[in-house]
Formats: C-alpha cells, structure tokens, sequence
C-alpha cells in the first residue's frame, strides 16, 4: 500500500515569524495523521521552519535547488547547502519555474540527480497547459515530461522520487481537475514508469495531484485509486484549512 503524502507549497509567501506561528499552530492538529505532511517553504524560513518542527510530524522541503553543487552562481542555493542544514525534501521543475524561469526538462533531470547525490527526496511536478489539453495532447507531455525527468536514474532512485502531476490550468484558478480526469491521468504517468522501470517500481512510487486541492475536495481525489495525496499551493497558507486536507480521512 503506497502512504499518502500531502505537501504544502507556500510559493513565495511567509515570512520566518509568520511560519514559525503557523507550524506551531499546525502540529496538533496534523500529529495524529498517518498521512506523510511536508511543507515547502521559501529560503528564507526554512531553517525557522525545521527548528519549529523538530520533534513533530512535519517534513520541511524547499521549493526549488540548483543542480552545481557550488560556484559563480549568484543567487542560487545547491542541493549540498539545502542538506546541510537538514532539509529533507525539494520541488523540482513545478510549473512556474518551467514558465518563469526557463526551467527545462534537462535542468529537471540534472536537478533530480543533484538532490538524490546530496541525499535529498524530490517532490517533480509534470503538468500540461490548457492549449495542450485542448489539442488532446496532454497524456503525452506529461509522460514525456516524466520520462525525461528520470531519465538515468536507478529503479530505487524513481521509486523514491514523488511526482506531482499539475495541470497548469488548474494552479491558482480554482479549477480542478475532476477526480476521474485527475485519476486517468496519473495512471498514465504510472505506465510509463512501469514500461521503464518495471510493475514494482510503478506501483510504489508515490505520485501527487496538485491544482486548486481544497478541503472540500480533498477527499474525493486523495480516494482515488492512483492519486497518493496532493501537492497544495494557496489553501496551505492557512494552518487549519491545510490540517482539514492532511486530515481528510479522519
Ligand atoms: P494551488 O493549490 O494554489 O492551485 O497551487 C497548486 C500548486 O502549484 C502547488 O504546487
């Protein structure tokens, strides 16, 4: 039985007081969950974030690495540095770096190898936009997406790698993907993987849906047979609103 991993995404909101408040006020009421809870935060309150959390159920990841390990890379942070302060887990290629920040399927894949070199567990987003859904090609971007990702890893290294499959057009908008569409699409993104890496691999491999995932709607997607949890963007800047997802079958 894969565990369901539900992870919040704060983009670039929170600063250290207001995360240090929010995992306090987080932990009791998720502490009791068999569900994995990560929060992905920005830089600069990752190291308030893992202090806070100590000796609680939460995870601490970061929200995007490079792939050089140090050097004339202003402004960059490597998978070492993430590491060495403890992080445990890092978001690679989520969609708004593919789109703002000439983020590539080969950056992707080079960063996936970094972060498994320094010990750390990527959280890869694959996502098609709506032009590409319309044009009904959007299982095959995402398992294009997905093979590129991994592309050279070990069979243990994807096993232990978490997806999250993103639709674009449903980040931010308040559109989700209905559970069916959401469900077909990541047993797509699964059957690639088992053409590549084999049935064992495909079938422990965590993979996350990630758009508009709500309280309300927590239940029914994360119930669904291949959906192993989300990846949440706006509704887990609220302690209580993101508890109620972590804990949706309770
Ligand atoms: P929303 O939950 O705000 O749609 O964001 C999803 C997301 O991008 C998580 O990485």
């Amino acid at each position: 039985m894969r565990k369901k991993v539900i992870a919040g995404n704060w983009k670039m909101n929170m600063l250290p007081n207001e995360a240090i408040e929010y995992i306090n006020q987080l932990t009791p009421l998720v502490k009791d969950s068999k569900n994995e809870v990560i929060l992905c935060v920005p830089y600069t309150d990752l190291f308030y974030a893992l202090l806070t959390a100590q000796n609680t159920n939460i995870k601490i990841g970061a929200q995007n690495m490079h792939f050089e390990e140090k050097g004339a890379y202003t402004g960059e942070v490597s998978a070492k540095m993430l590491k060495s302060i403890n992080v445990e887990y890092v978001i690679i290629g989520h969609s708004e770096r593919r789109q703002y920040f000439n983020e590539t399927d080969e950056t992707v894949n080079k960063k996936i190898k970094a972060a498994f070199e320094n010990g750390l567990k990527p959280i890869v987003c694959v996502g098609e936009t709506l032009e590409q859904r319309e044009e009904g090609k959007a299982v095959e971007v995402i398992t294009k997406q997905t093979e590129l990702a991994l592309e050279g890893l070990t069979k243990e290294e994807v096993k232990s790698t978490i997806i999250a499959y993103e639709p674009i057009w449903a980040i931010g908008t308040g559109k989700t993907a209905t559970s069916e569409d959401a469900n077909n699409a990541i047993k797509e993104i699964r059957n690639k993987i088992e053409q590549i890496y084999g049935k064992e691999v495909a079938e422990d491999v965590i993979i996350q849906y990630g758009g508009s995932v709500k309280s309300k709607n927590a239940k029914e997607l994360f119930t669904m047979s291949d959906i192993d949890g989300g990846l949440v963007g706006g509704a887990s800047l609220d302690p209580e609103e993101f508890s109620k997802i972590v804990n949706y079958d309770i």
